[in-house]
């Protein structure tokens, strides 16, 4: 689809709660991170709410549109869930922005959520894996750990990456959320402690890990004749592609090529007329370390097989050649499954609008990737101010 002048879309005002283990419940989160928002625009402009939410295990609720229209004393809107696992926040923003761009809506939010803690590790390892083929993945208990394991092992096996290598992704990321004050983790680590971590699912360790985390985000997206009644900086939202792999990873010809996430950052690039080397900041999917490497080669960030030497050269930290998950990222920001792909573009507008505070870099083009699955959702966003 080209960019068309008469429907643009552009975000003006994002939200987010603080992430990690919290007492209240998701719709509670929702209202903290909602309440951030609601002074930036008109609440009674918001013609339509997408909500990302991946299980209705954690809390035994569906029905998160009318639920979240009502709390946020929004009702006869349109007001719907959409579902793709850990890509359902950006999923809802898309949604949001199709909304916007095909003129059916001025104003929409998009809004994700998730309350793992509610369960304990063994019950959110059984939910996360109902985002695997049953029969080919679940009923042979492989475990999403586990998958990312087969790709870690296969990545290093190819290429000649170490594990010291993944974690220094862990170490880059957990850094960076020490000046997030809304990351769940705030603690600074070492390759070494990374390295001795107990394992999880080998090679990956508890520190290549995400956390199980709880929180909210909301974005709201306006067309551009409307958007600077809000806000005098919108965020343009260049792309927004969506591409999809098949649902198992034993149907791939090829484990460590993020297939679904190089299609939707090819569509984004070529939407958004831009190339990798211009893309100055990502939030990248890092659920565990592997993935982040996977995803710069799959971003054209680095060639295939050599992602890892990113990692190595500190080309990705904050301020360097492009700053990838100045957050913290799933791993140290934290990993709250629904709301992830919003937080990604919550730090995004933070960053494009110079309200990053101490881990603040310079940029003004940045890209999102959000995946569900084992990459088998891949949600791109492309923003520029
Ligand atoms: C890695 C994992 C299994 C650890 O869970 P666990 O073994 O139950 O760990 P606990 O909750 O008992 O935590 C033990 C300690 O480690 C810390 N911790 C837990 N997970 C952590 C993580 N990923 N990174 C760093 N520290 C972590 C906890 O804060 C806790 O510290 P404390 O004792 O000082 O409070 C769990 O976090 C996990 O499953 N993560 C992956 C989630 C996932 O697959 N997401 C979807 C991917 S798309």
């Amino acid at each position: 689809m080209e960019n068309r002048d008469a429907s643009l879309c552009y975000i003006v005002a994002a939200g987010m709660s603080k992430i990690g283990k919290r007492g209240e419940d998701g719709v509670a989160l929702f209202v903290e991170a909602f309440n951030e928002v609601a002074n930036i625009i008109e609440p009674r402009d918001i013609e339509a709410i997408y909500v990302g939410v991946q299980s209705e295990r954690y809390e035994h609720q569906i029905m998160y549109g009318a639920l979240i229209a009502e709390r946020a004393g929004l009702l006869m809107r349109e007001a719907y869930r959409v579902e793709a696992c850990a890509a359902a926040g950006a999923l809802a923003l898309h949604t949001a922005y199709m909304a916007v761009r095909s003129g059916l809506h001025k104003v929409a939010m998009a809004v994700g959520l998730e309350k793992m803690t509610a369960k304990n590790t063994e019950e959110v390892t059984d939910s996360l894996m109902s985002a695997s083929d049953y029969y080919l993945d679940q009923l042979n208990n492989i475990t999403i750990p586990a998958q990312y394991a087969m790709l870690a092992r296969r990545y290093m096996h190819d290429f000649g990456a170490r594990e010291e290598d993944l974690c220094l992704v862990a170490v880059k990321n957990h850094e960076n959320a020490l000046y997030n004050p809304k990351a769940h983790i705030q603690r600074r680590i070492t390759v070494e402690e990374c390295m001795n971590s107990r394992p999880v699912a080998r090679p990956l360790k508890l520190l290549d890990s995400a956390p199980i985390s709880d929180g909210a985000a909301v974005v709201v997206v306006a067309s551009e004749d409307v958007a600077r009644r809000y806000t005098d900086t919108p965020v343009r939202i260049l792309a927004s592609t969506v591409s999809s792999d098949t649902l198992s990873i034993s149907q791939r010809r090829d484990l460590t090529w993020p297939r679904a996430v190089h299609s939707a950052a090819e569509k984004a690039y070529k939407q958004a007329r831009l190339k990798p080397s211009d893309i100055q900041l990502a939030e990248v999917h890092d659920c565990f370390t592997i993935n982040e490497i996977l995803l710069y080669e799959a971003l054209g960030f680095a060639p295939r097989g050599r992602g890892y030497l990113l990692a190595r050269e500190g080309e990705t930290q904050r301020g360097g050649r492009i700053s990838v998950n100045t957050s913290g990222g799933l791993k140290a920001r934290g990993h709250p499954v629904g709301a992830t792909g919003l937080a990604q573009i919550y730090e995004i507008y933070q960053q494009l609008t110079k309200q990053a505070g101490k881990r603040q870099v310079d940029a003004d083009r940045a890209i999102a990737v959000n995946e569900g699955g084992v990459n088998s959702t891949a949600v791109v966003h492309v923003l520029a101010v």
